[in-house]
């Protein structure tokens, strides 16, 4: 009923998995320290080396991880056995099975910084100084009780701004905190514009000889959510214009590679976003490191609204490995835990987690997103940042408006809004087919369209912003229908990251850019001379519409708005020229012919160990027109001598065709006119795409 076929108990032939992987251990490494990290395992994963139990983590979103140094063999093979059971979900929407995240094997010396969040920088701007507090845990091994140094630099990248030592000593089989500050004197600001990164290298030192080392980033910049004014980074009034967004993505389910997280930051950047909320687990660490780097604020969640040690365990773990990141701005303890969030016990609960949050982190406010509307008790009356999950989750903005000014100390934020629902390049309802139409005016009951929260959103100053649900199309949830649909329709993108209408009308009020978009395409299953109408996503501030040449009118933009005209659908052309500020900005979109031949464009991003490069795939006529029904079936072949496919995709919510194929066997239909293909990659690559009837295409693509 949820749409997708969960792996859960209805499903046992396919619930469990095992992983092995053998590695040897030299003689030599005695006395070397082993310490074996999971990101994420997709869940209730048990662990063995060599066959001794190393332990029981049931979250499929918590980093965890065993110290496995003497479980070893040395000089001879190890084996390691991990047991992921998805008998029982997290959520409600797709959420993947197995090792989807990377599993590290950490080599340290006796003497080494704690695994566990050993290392938390935080800088604290005073006008034009940074003021840095360092806590550094470090653990020991070694049996004799050990004098060290602790050496703590900062730098930008050229040089070392800031350094210092610490002798301190520590006991045999001890543990210890070293706690300084550390001064920057006019630094240079994480902003969303340049969001610039020191580098910190913390070292252990043990007789002259460097014995750990520890290297993470951090950035300086203030963030301050003010109940009237609404949000400052850096003293600036920003306005957090944001998307939740699950994991997953089309081609590769959760498993999502690091450059491919990546390329998903740098389309929400270009559209304009500058904040992302982890929907509703901890991310993959990776994803925190492109948003430090390309300046997106983040509202980072933990899974589960619980104080059983459990629950408080993830949470900590959450705070400690993510606290050095400058892009994260809010702690959420939680989302709609209807049972609880209006009364006391949720109250007790998010007190309880503030209390936790802030003894390991008191840099960032703490939040919980809401479904309850104006209620002012429960979890909402215990956190320093009200999100709000749908204004019309009871009354609409007026009900927002009475809460605030009924509390006027507490900041508030929509933590979701605007749930509309459209399948990319469908313009006419079809349950049949489980499409929605993509004009961006269907959404459930407590959803509206995009400029219907956001004009109140960006007329009330008090309003930080909020975060539209969701950014992309994920796996489950296919609102407003089910199975055999298998996505969602709420994605301001689709499942592949291609752009439907409603994305322009986020980018025309989210950036500076020229933004004139019209729709529907102009192929239309339309008599001729039928009405039809043409809505425009601009911020332009007139729009004349044409078709085939002959004009429709002029309209005026209000701000946040859009405009739209009924016109007689003529095939040929529809053209629309506007003005901004005193330019002229066009827009044609010819009626398309038959399609003739494949058309292929690249995006390349690299992460620490591979290429990931996205192929968007179409087909264009005779005359070069990018044809908008396309259907066709695409055969798709790599060459590279370190180069394969690892996912297909095409956005199409009910599409059941296979996401990965046997090799030499990788194929996909267009959906709306589109489809893609990812390629991990070490080398450059020749893909090579055909299909019948139409002149195939090759792109070549080098590795960065
Ligand atoms: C919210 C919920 C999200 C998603 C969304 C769909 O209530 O927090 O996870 O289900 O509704 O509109």
């Amino acid at each position: 009923s949820h749409g997708y076929r969960p792996v859960s108990r209805q499903y046992p032939e396919n619930c469990v998995g095992w992983y092995r992987k053998r590695f040897t251990v030299s003689q030599d490494e005695i006395g070397t320290r082993f310490y074996l990290k999971f990101d994420g395992v997709f869940r209730s994963s048990m662990v063995w080396v060599n066959g001794v139990y190393a332990g029981l983590n049931e979250s499929g979103y918590s980093e965890f991880g065993y110290d496995i140094t003497e479980m070893l063999n040395y000089g001879g093979e190890n084996l390691i056995t991990l047991r992921a059971d998805t008998s029982h979900v997290e959520g409600w929407f797709y959420e993947g099975a197995g090792i989807y995240r990377h599993v590290w094997l950490i080599k340290t010396s006796p003497i080494y910084i704690s695994h566990d969040g050993g290392i938390f920088v935080k800088p604290v701007l005073h006008d034009d100084t940074a003021v840095v507090d360092v806590n550094v845990s470090v653990v020991s091994k070694f049996a004799q009780d050990k004098n060290y140094s602790l050496k703590m630099t900062l730098s930008d990248g050229e040089k070392a701004v800031a350094y210092r030592t610490i002798d301190t000593f520590i006991k045999g089989y001890g543990e210890n905190t070293v706690s300084f500050s550390m001064i920057i004197k006019n630094p240079l600001l994480w902003s969303l514009e340049n969001p610039f990164l020191y580098k910190c290298t913390a070292e252990i030192i043990v007789d002259n000889i460097v014995l750990d080392r520890v290297e993470i980033n951090t950035g300086i910049r203030s963030i301050l959510f003010d109940a009237e004014k609404g949000f400052f980074l850096n003293g600036k009034p920003t306005k957090l214009k944001g998307v939740c967004c699950h994991q997953d993505h089309a081609g590769v389910g959760s498993a999502v590679p690091d450059a491919l997280n990546e390329y998903r930051i740098k389309l929400l950047k270009e559209m304009g976003v500058n904040a992302y909320r982890c929907s509703h687990n901890p991310p993959t660490p990776e994803l925190l490191d492109v948003c430090d780097r390309f300046g997106i604020m983040v509202m980072d969640e933990n899974r589960l609204l619980t104080t059983g040690s459990y629950g408080v365990s993830q949470l900590e773990t959450l705070v400690k490995r993510d606290r050095n990141h400058p892009c994260v701005i809010l702690w959420s303890v939680g989302n709609e835990e209807g049972s609880v969030q209006g009364n006391q016990i949720g109250y007790n609960i998010a007190c309880e987690l503030k209390r936790r949050i802030y003894a390991l982190d008191d840099s960032r406010p703490v939040c919980y997103a809401g479904n309850n509307g104006g209620q002012y008790y429960g979890t909402n009356a215990a956190v320093d940042v009200r999100g709000w999950n749908y204004m019309n989750n009871g009354g609409g903005i007026g009900e927002m408006d009475k809460y605030h000014e009924a509390h006027p100390n507490q900041p508030l934020i929509g933590s979701e809004e605007a749930s509309t629902v459209g399948t990319r390049g469908i313009y006419k309802e079809d349950a049949e087919k489980g499409y929605v139409s993509a004009y961006g005016e269907r959404f459930p009951g407590w959803g509206c369209s995009p400029e219907a929260w956001w004009k109140n959103f960006d007329e009330r100053e008090y309003l930080a912003g909020s975060f539209v649900w969701t950014g992309f199309d994920y796996r489950g949830e296919p609102t407003p229908y089910s199975w055999p649909n298998i996505n969602s329709h709420f994605g301001i993108m689709d499942m592949c990251g291609f752009p439907k209408d409603i994305y322009y009308y986020y980018k025309a009020w989210w950036t500076d850019e020229d933004v004139l978009h019209i729709f529907p395409h102009w192929n239309l299953e339309a008599a001729d001379g039928e009405i039809v109408r043409v809505k425009c996503f601009s911020n332009c501030d007139e729009i004349e519409l044409y078709v085939n040449g002959e004009s429709m009118g002029k309209k005026s933009m209000e701000k946040n708005m859009f405009v739209d005209f009924e016109v007689p659908y003529h095939a040929g052309n529809l053209k629309a020229v506007g003005t901004r500020n005193g330019h002229e900005v066009t827009t044609i979109i010819n009626t398309a012919g038959e399609a003739e031949k494949i058309r292929l464009e690249s995006c390349t991003c690299k992460d620490k160990f591979h290429n990931v490069t996205v192929i968007s795939v179409s087909s264009e006529d005779k005359d070069g027109n990018f044809v908008p029904c396309a259907s066709n079936l695409i055969k798709f072949s790599v060459s590279g001598t370190e180069a394969k496919i690892i996912g297909v995709g095409n956005g199409d919510p009910s599409c059941h065709e296979k996401d990965i194929c046997a090799e030499g066997e990788w194929e996909r239909s267009l959906f709306s006119g589109l489809c893609s293909v990812i390629v991990q990659h070490d080398s450059d690559f020749v893909l090579t795409a055909q299909s019948d009837n139409l002149i195939s295409a090759s792109i070549e693509v080098s590795a960065k």
